[in-house]
């Protein structure tokens, strides 16, 4: 075999010099779910195939043609998790995690889905998703809509908005169906090659069509929102109420269905601008029928995720500054005694001030190469040793950003002049 080997079409390496980035999204997120009382769950990336043909539908597009799917050698048909939900609600009904108890939930982890790439869509990719299992009201709808909100405030993301529709039960939706193929059919040849398949297979992800000469037929299609029964209304309606109140806002989009079989009532997307074709950056809604059918007792349920590479693209694209990742603190310590004396050294430092990053230099080399390392580290200072030091047990500390003098300090008075110069005292 020749020749270097690459990653996989559509998966992407992470590398370091972004991680600080992915870091501050998932740390962001993780801290505003904990503040409303999720808990975090972690389920297995493969799953049995049944699984998701059950929950996500046997006619969507994840399942009919972008499941990475593979017999083991029992001959079982496995799935490489193409999302979090199907799996989280297998989780709670297997573990009795429903049982006379609410359940709010998060999880994170990769998830695959064989489509073709492009800018914010890969094959391989990160979602943060929450599950809250229990609460049938709108209340909870409301709370998941303030936590996001909550979320974009926390990352500092202003350019996202919030779409949101009703889809009623199943019986009001299968009753808009029929109409609406019966509108679109007569429409047919308006069609394109995408929506003619889906008017056999999937008629309301029509509604979704980036086509315009589509949604220009749609324009004159009879609206879900005339076909939705009266209590999802009620619910619809508190539910906008209560984000009125909270002054979040939204727009009631009557074309936003998702492209899961598992949503009943309420759907919502957040969308950005900024991210070209594919703008949603977190999605989620109400699937009340689900925990019953995968086999647990009737538990209403709601939840959304979120893509963390989008929200990355995002962040970037808004111009945030990087969080800042590099070391405090370089040592340089050339010669055997100072090599040795300098690991101790740096040892003693991390057991007194646990926030440093301190970087000690390896491989020994002459004070002048180490002492560009040190500056090609990043970071703010280096710490300098050398065999004369050690017997005073004092370092010289200079600062590498910006041009000032270094400072001799005694061992014994490093962590507290590291913490004073940082800001940690
Ligand atoms: P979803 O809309 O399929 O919903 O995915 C949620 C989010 O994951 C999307 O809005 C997008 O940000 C991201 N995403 C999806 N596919 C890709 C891809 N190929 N590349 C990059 N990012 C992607 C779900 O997965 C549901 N399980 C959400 C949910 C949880 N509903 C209720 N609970």
């Amino acid at each position: 075999m020749s020749g270097t080997l690459q990653a996989v079409r559509g998966m992407n390496d992470i590398l370091p010099e972004h991680a600080a980035r992915w870091q501050f999204v998932e740390d962001g997120i993780r801290s505003v779910v904990e503040a409303y009382g999720f808990r975090e769950i972690r389920m297995p990336i493969v799953e049995k195939t049944e699984l998701f043909k059950r929950s996500i539908g046997e006619v969507t597009d994840i399942v009919e043609k972008e499941m990475y799917t593979f017999e083991d050698r029992n001959g079982d048909s496995l799935t490489l998790r193409p999302e979090g939900t199907a799996g989280c609600v297998r989780a709670c009904v297997e573990h009795g995690l429903l049982h006379n108890q609410a359940q709010r939930l998060w999880y994170t982890g990769p998830m695959f889905r064989h489509e073709r790439p492009q800018k914010g869509r890969y094959r391989q990719f990160y979602q943060i998703g929450v599950e809250v299992f229990g609460f049938d009201g709108p209340d909870i709808d409301a709370e998941l809509l303030m936590m996001t909100a909550r979320i974009w405030k926390a990352l500092g993301l202003q350019h996202v908005s919030l779409q949101l529709n009703s889809l009623g039960t199943s019986e009001a939706r299968a009753r808009y169906r029929d109409d609406l193929v019966g509108y679109l059919s007569a429409q047919f040849e308006r069609l394109d090659e995408d929506s003619k398949r889906r008017l056999a297979t999937n008629p309301l992800r029509i509604l979704d069509s980036k086509n315009a000469q589509v949604q220009a037929v749609l324009d004159a299609a009879p609206s879900l929102s005339d076909y939705i029964d009266d209590a999802s209304k009620q619910h619809f309606e508190a539910l906008c109420g209560l984000l009125d109140a909270a002054d979040i806002r939204y727009e009631v989009n009557p074309r936003l269905v998702r492209g899961l079989d598992y949503y009943g009532r309420t759907v919502f997307e957040w969308v950005s601008d900024r991210l070209g074709a594919q703008g949603t950056v977190c999605a989620g809604g109400r699937y009340d029928a689900l925990v019953e059918f995968l086999g647990g007792r009737p538990t209403p349920a709601v939840g959304f995720a979120m893509g963390l590479e989008r929200l990355v693209a995002l962040l970037e694209s808004e111009g945030a500054p990087v969080p800042d990742s590099a070391p405090h603190l370089y040592l340089v310590a050339p010669g055997t005694l100072a090599q040795q004396q300098g690991l101790l050294l740096a040892e003693r430092l991390r057991d007194l001030l646990p926030q440093l990053r301190v970087i000690t230099h390896c491989g020994g080399g002459s004070f002048k190469s180490q002492f560009r390392k040190a500056d090609r580290s990043g970071a703010r200072y280096a710490l300098v040793l050398g065999e004369e030091e050690v017997q005073k047990r004092e370092a010289g500390l200079k600062p590498l950003r910006e041009n000032s003098e270094q400072e001799m300090v005694h061992f014994d008075q490093l962590a507290a002049r590291l913490a004073s110069l940082f800001g940690w005292a």
